[in-house]
């Protein structure tokens, strides 16, 4: 993807709804799907997969994050996450989306059907604690 192209928001939510069907929840019966586009045009998507030992679960952006990362991605522009109500991410994933994407990022909330809602990362994560904090 060009610096300044803008990313189409709409495909990365059908790969994040596509995506919530791999959902490995047997214990909330939560499903969540994700999708994370990368600066170099790349979409990974990733879904919540759950353990026995609660503790062990990752959530479905961290999976389609570290999915991302793994593929050699460093930036991520873009975040779509689809749950049954159209949640927000939870505070875990908020932080590591703040390791890899600005600010500005938009991340995108919807439920199976519907319209999406839109919020930037800065506005999820507000005064953010990022790895520049840690040369303070
Ligand atoms: N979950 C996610 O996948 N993403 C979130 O942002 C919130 C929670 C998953 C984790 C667990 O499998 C289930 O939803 C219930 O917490």
């Amino acid at each position: 993807m060009s610096p300044t192209a803008l990313p189409d928001l709409a495909t990365l939510v059908a790969v994040a709804r596509a995506a919530r069907a791999n959902a490995y929840a047997p214990y909330s019966r939560y499903a969540v799907g994700a999708a994370v586009l990368s600066d170099d045009g790349r979409t990974f998507s990733g879904a919540n997969v759950e353990n026995a030992s609660y503790g062990a679960t990752v959530c479905a952006e961290r999976v389609a994050i570290w999915t991302a990362v793994a593929a050699g991605a460093r930036r991520i522009v873009a975040v779509a996450v689809v749950t049954a109500g159209g949640g927000s991410p939870c505070g875990l994933c908020r932080q590591v989306m703040t390791e890899f994407a600005d600010a500005a990022a938009p991340i995108v909330m919807a439920a199976p059907d519907g319209d999406p809602t839109v919020r930037t990362l800065g506005e999820l994560l507000p005064l953010a604690w990022t790895a520049d904090d840690l040369t303070r």
